[in-house]
């Protein structure tokens, strides 16, 4: 959802440049630094891939990064939740303070309020006693002891400036929370808080404690944080506070308070709170207070959740967690993500060091979401029998960079993500498009579901049926997304009957049978047509002759939204929002762009949005027609103007790199025939706007949206989603190979004549980055441009892309450009 907060943030974003953050820990970066020097220097095949992952690269700077301790898709992910603009729980910026650790976060999401973080746990001592602790939020809240927040795949670390550490490893549904304390720092006492979570969203749940058995179970009902407030979803959790009976209970009792009246009442002894929601309004904060005998200097809390049941959350934590120790769980997660950042090798020895560190906390990030809930489903999706994925948030985000990189080495997980966009239309009749909490959330382009799984289609359906796929029901649910109106398109489908009717979709329609916003009719327009790409794909490896003649044309009225007549800096035809009748409602192409000049324009999903665009302007959206940029370059006036506009595009900062519509860009000269311009282009990018710091992200991560993006940016290659087809550039590393694990193959890529001076912003002259020639399995293709899948990826072997400091010798495709539906592109599936 990239960049909803990019418009409401944009004003106070200045005070945080100003900062000097001095988070996370200065040995995390030593201790990265040095083992990818150590990789470099060694020849051992056994790399331990963890070390080179920072996992706070996009916690400042709005990237809302979760640096939690998760596993692969984890449902757990353990961070602290700290005051300010937080969603993923934790941020660098030490003015603002720890209100305690929690398990349930997402990763990447720029919801304004937050989302999960349920069920915080958080130590403090209390001198005077029970009755003396601090337990409603505000008052319980405490800064960071500065410089020594840690963290690494598999772990996390924050430690209090009253001395107090806290450390959390995981599994998917459950984990173990260790916490030290200063010696001599008295009695520990521990809040647990029931009903905050971050958008303070509670609606009611329960607790109990069972101080014989050590176990303290709690549930209840919250909203949603991306979606409709009158959304909720349950969650539960289970706290073994015992430690198998290494620890032994003091006090405990609960609470209740209200921090904005200054009042909490604390009840020693008592067990249960039963609480509805509050409909009067107003945040009323609850939960448990608890003390251990003897002055212990280390509390291990084992945790479990489920979205089930307390009874289930209890089970998790039995099962996935057990007796196992806090470094064997650790262990064991850090295997797990070998596991997945192995899928892609490079030559760390010849490759930059901050590539490397970039790539593999990119790899990292990809495996990171969506939230594996598996097993844990409820509403509509009670009981399934299909995979579960929460926080498909969202869609437009992800179907880009981030599917389209999964499909490269790991299929099997891509099917189980499938798998669950398809159970969406079978349980709600369309596929998530953003689903947040486990509930709908809000519709962004339209169904880029439909994206996505064409684009497991289009490169898995030989093997879809063995990945528990039928490919037929696949194409259902994109059928239902492209013709069934929704009576509601706020969260599910699309305004598909005025968008048939008219060719678009229309600014100030009647719409006499459904409901949603009537606002982005633009970009709506543009994502509705590459929809319809996705679906045209399908039908096509399908043999459904009828069906491809009626997407292809649909694929095009991306066309019907462009007006020719609009001027903009000297250039031609911009895309517009437009009336039924046909005339085009003008609005600036600048609006909502980087150098719109007004400050208080809405451009997200507000309700006086105006532009006709989401998230962008007409000048970044604008460019989006990936299958068919051969009739935009048309549109726009020929070759040498869309090279001038592109160019016009970067250097007058209408480029967002943190904002998907602007993804493909860097790579529009392709279709150009000018090459070598989108290899200086995406150097550019890079080193503008991505580096190693927290504040390395350009945005919202968006689910790993931006980390995917720049893998792809740092290997040299680009995909269009939907089809088999990727785009060549010149890689940031001499060589890699991707292991495809269910097909069993595996691709070197190697960069000959790679020179690690041309990696950098500008490439200096003399430096080799321009692709010369492209070789697979020893056969030099006739194209430098591209590649298709099936000869690549799929059969594996040897890729060279050469390169060479001769930009002018080399700034053509060779035999022919990348594919478009207009110049007879796509013409079979693969
Ligand atoms: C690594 O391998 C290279 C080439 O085989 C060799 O020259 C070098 O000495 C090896 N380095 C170590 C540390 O073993
Ligand atoms: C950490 O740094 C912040 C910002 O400089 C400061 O406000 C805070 O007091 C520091 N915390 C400690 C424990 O020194
Ligand atoms: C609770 O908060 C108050 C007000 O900030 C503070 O004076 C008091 O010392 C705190 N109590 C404990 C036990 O930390
Ligand atoms: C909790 O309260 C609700 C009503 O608010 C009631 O229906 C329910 O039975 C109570 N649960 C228990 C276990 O007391
Ligand atoms: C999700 O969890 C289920 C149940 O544990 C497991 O079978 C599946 O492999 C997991 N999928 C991914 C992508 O992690
Ligand atoms: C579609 O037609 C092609 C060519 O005739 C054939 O190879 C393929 O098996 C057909 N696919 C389906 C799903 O019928
Ligand atoms: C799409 O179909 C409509 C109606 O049949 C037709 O008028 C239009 O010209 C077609 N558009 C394209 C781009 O083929
Ligand atoms: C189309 O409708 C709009 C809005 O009502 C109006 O401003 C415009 O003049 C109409 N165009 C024509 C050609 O009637
Ligand atoms: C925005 O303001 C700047 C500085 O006054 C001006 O140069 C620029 O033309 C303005 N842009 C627009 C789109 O009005
Ligand atoms: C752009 O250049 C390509 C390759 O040189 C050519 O095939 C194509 O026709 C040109 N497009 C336009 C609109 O001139
Ligand atoms: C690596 O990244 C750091 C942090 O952004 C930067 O200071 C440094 O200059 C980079 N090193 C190189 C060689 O680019
Ligand atoms: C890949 O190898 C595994 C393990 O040997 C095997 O189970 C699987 O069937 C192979 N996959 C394919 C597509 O051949």
């Amino acid at each position: 959802m990239a960049a909803l907060a990019l418009w409401v943030l944009a004003a106070i974003s200045c005070w945080q440049y100003g900062l000097v953050h001095a988070q996370p820990s200065p040995n995390v970066q030593k201790r990265i630094s040095a083992a990818i020097k150590e990789a470099g220097a060694s020849n051992s095949t056994n790399v331990d891939y963890t070390q080179f992952v920072n996992v706070f690269i996009g916690t400042d700077n709005f990237g809302d990064v979760c640096p939690g301790a998760s596993v692969p898709f984890g449902m757990v992910k353990f961070s602290t939740d700290l005051t300010g603009y937080a969603p993923a729980g934790y941020i660098t910026d030490p003015s603002e303070k720890i209100r305690g650790i929690s398990p349930l976060h997402d990763s990447g999401t720029g919801s304004s309020l937050g989302t999960y973080g349920n069920f915080e746990v958080m130590p403090m001592f209390c001198p005077g006693g029970f009755n003396t602790c601090n337990v409603t939020l505000a008052s319980r809240e405490r800064f960071r002891k500065n410089n020594t927040d840690d963290a690494s795949p598999g772990y996390f670390s924050q430690t209090l400036d009253n001395g107090i550490k806290i450390e959390a490893t995981s599994t998917r549904r459950a984990g173990l929370e260790r916490f030290t304390f200063p010696k001599k720092g008295g009695k520990p006492y521990f809040v647990l808080d029931l009903a905050n979570d971050l958008p303070a969203s509670f609606m009611g749940g329960r607790m109990d404690i069972d101080p014989e058995k050590g176990r303290i179970t709690l549930g209840g009902r919250w909203g949603s944080s991306f979606g409709p407030g009158t959304y909720s979803y349950q969650a539960f959790a289970c706290y073994d506070i015992l430690n198998g009976g290494k620890q032994a209970l003091s006090e405990y009792g609960v609470w209740t308070g209200m921090t904005s009246e200054d009042f909490d009442a604390k009840g020693l002894g008592q067990t249960s709170l039963n609480l509805t929601r509050n409909l009067i309004g107003g945040v009323y904060e609850s939960g448990a207070l608890f003390s251990f005998e003897g002055n212990p200097t280390e509390i291990d809390f084992r945790v479990g959740v489920s979205f089930v049941s307390t009874d289930q959350a209890c089970a998790n934590a039995e099962s996935e967690v057990g007796d196992t120790s806090f470094e064997d769980i650790v262990a064991q997660s850090k295997a797990l993500w070998n596991e997945k950042l192995s899928k892609i090798e490079i030559d760390v020895k010849n490759t930059p060091a901050n590539v490397t560190e970039m790539l593999y906390s990119s790899l990292y990030r990809a495996s990171l979401t969506p939230n594996n809930a598996t097993g844990e489903t409820q509403g509509p999706f009670a009981g399934t029998t299909h995979p579960y994925f929460d926080s498909l948030y969202c869609s437009w985000d992800t179907f880009r960079t981030f599917y389209p990189l999964m499909a490269l080495h790991s299929p099997v997980e891509f099917a189980e993500i499938v798998d669950n966009y398809i159970d969406g239309w079978r349980k709600l009749g369309w596929m998530p498009e953003c689903r947040a909490n486990n509930v709908p959330g809000w519709t962004q382009g339209g169904s880029s579901a439909d994206n996505i799984v064409g684009h497991f289609a289009m490169l898995y359906h030989n093997e879809a049926a063995a990945l528990g796929i039928d490919l037929n029901e696949l194409y259902s649910a994109q059928l239902a997304d492209a013709e069934i109106n929704p009576p509601e398109w706020n969260t599910l489908g699309r305004q598909v009957n005025v968008y048939k009717q008219y060719g678009y979709v229309p600014f100030g329609v009647l719409d006499t049978q459904s409901v949603g916003r009537q606002t982005r009719e633009g970009s709506r327009t543009l994502e509705y047509a590459f929809e319809d790409f996705g679906v045209r794909q399908v039908a096509l490896l399908l043999n459904k002759t009828d069906d491809v003649a009626k997407y292809t044309n649909r694929s095009l009225f991306y066309r019907n939204v462009w007006d020719p007549q609009v001027v903009s800096d000297g250039f031609h035809g911009f895309a517009q929002k437009r009336w039924p009748n046909g005339t085009f409602a003008l609005t600036s192409p600048v609006d909502c762009s980087p150098n719109d000049n007004s400050t208080n324009r809405e451009c997200s999903l507000q309700g006086d949005n105006v532009v006709g665009f989401y998230e962008s302007s007409s000048w970044e959206y604008s460019w989006f027609a990936p299958h068919d940029t051969a009739h935009l370059i048309q549109l726009m006036g020929g070759n040498a103007t869309f090279v001038k506009r592109l160019d016009h595009f970067f250097d007058a900062g209408y480029y967002l790199a943190g904002n998907e519509p602007s993804f493909q860009t860097p790579i529009g000269y392709h279709y150009a025939n000018r090459p070598t311009k989108s290899v200086d282009r995406v150097r550019e990018v890079v080193f503008t706007n991505f580096d190693i710091t927290p504040a390395g992200l350009p945005g919202n991560d968006d689910q790993a949206a931006m980390a995917t993006l720049l893998a792809f940016h740092l290997l040299g290659i680009y995909p269009v989603p939907s089809t088999s087809q990727f785009l060549v550039l010149s890689p940031f590393t001499p060589k890699y190979t991707i292991h495809n694990s269910y097909l069993n193959v595996s691709t070197t890529v190697t960069t000959k004549g790679f020179d690690a001076r041309s990696v950098k912003k500008t490439i200096p002259k003399g430096a080799a980055a321009y692709v010369k020639s492209v070789t697979v399995n020893g056969v030099e293709s006739p194209n430098r441009c591209h590649f298709d899948f099936y000869d690549v990826f799929r059969v594996g072997g040897d890729v060279v892309i050469e390169v060479t400091a001769d930009k002018n010798a080399v700034d053509d495709c060779g035999s022919g450009l990348p594919e478009s539906i207009s110049t007879g592109g796509f013409a079979v599936a693969r």
